[in-house]
């Protein structure tokens, strides 16, 4: 087992890198790909169908082919060969290799098809499990389908290396008219008098996962849901706020640009969804045998 990823590219498998991409490749001059990132607990592929059922919508969104069938097939033969129990898998599909037009390639492309995996060392989140994330909040200048998962992403990298220049660990991003959206690569959801709140599915977020299985999980211990976005103008007034992602799990935030939220520790709504996820993961585990 080695340190570097390992990568499978087009049905090949080499070490990540190894991998070179085409100069050609729509992704490389324009962003023109989407991608799905997953995750393993014990040498499992945690929520895949629920993974690959949202590549596949990205992909029909960008008019791009691809068997997802068979990238799964391969996703799970990567994951297997590289012997990682606890692991990151990104799965990345392009539009392919064309002479540099703005319009889709005239000629019929090949997607490049990349699939890596990475173990995870250690909970990256361990520190701030405990004591709550700080986060700061940032304006939303993505572009209007942020429902597509592309690799376009330049308007999350800004907000996030804001944030860490700031030292916080997430940016949230607000728009125009002061709805906060979600984080630079998490969902955002709010506790505000027992009642759990986060933003519509639409457009404007990426539909996470973790997100639709937190609702789920919340439905299930009869905690109420109302799928409305925290506004810039009620974010004093809420108690707990927390964010989900595939590697974030649900991550307590305490602290929003240096105000603490609520009483400045996590909160108790947002332990209950941290502690039914685990489970979640634990029986998961135990139905797979
Ligand atoms: N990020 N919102 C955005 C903008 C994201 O990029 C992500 C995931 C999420 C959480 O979605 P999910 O629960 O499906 O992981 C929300 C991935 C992990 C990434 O870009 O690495």
């Amino acid at each position: 087992m080695s340190d570097v990823p390992l990568a499978n590219w087009n049905g090949q498998e080499l070490p990540l890198d190894e991998v070179l991409v085409p100069a050609t490749d729509r992704a490389f001059l324009f962003g023109d790909a989407v991608y799905e990132g997953l995750r393993t607990y014990a040498g499992r592929i945690w929520l895949c169908d629920e993974h690959m059922a949202r590549l596949q919508r990205s992909l029909g969104e960008m008019r791009i082919e691809c068997d997802v069938d068979r990238l799964r097939q391969r996703m799970q033969t990567t994951l297997e060969h590289s012997g990682y129990r606890d692991a990151f898998i990104y799965v990345q599909v392009t539009r392919g290799c064309a002479p540099r037009t703005h319009w889709f390639p005239v000629e019929p492309t090949t997607p490049n098809e990349l699939i890596y995996v990475q173990q995870i060392e250690a909970d990256p989140y361990a520190e701030f499990r405990q004591k709550g994330a700080a986060v700061m909040t940032h304006d939303d200048i993505r572009w209007e389908r942020r429902d597509i998962k592309s690799v376009n992403l330049l308007g999350n990298c800004l907000a996030a290396q804001a944030a860490r220049e700031a030292g916080c660990q997430e940016a949230i991003l607000v728009t125009a008219e002061g709805r906060l959206t979600e984080g630079s690569h998490t969902n955002l959801f709010g506790v505000k008098d027992g009642q759990v709140l986060t933003s519509p599915t639409g457009h404007h977020i990426l539909p996470g996962i973790t997100r639709r299985l937190v609702l789920n999980l919340a439905e299930r211990a009869e905690v109420p849901v109302i799928q409305e976005a925290i506004t810039t103008a009620n974010l004093g007034t809420i108690d707990e706020l927390f964010l989900t992602g595939t590697t974030t799990e649900v991550l307590p935030v305490t602290r929003v640009d240096g105000t603490p939220v609520g009483d400045g520790t996590p909160g108790a709504i947002t332990h209950l969804l941290y502690d039914t996820y685990q489970t979640a993961v634990r029986e998961w585990l135990q139905s797979n045998g």
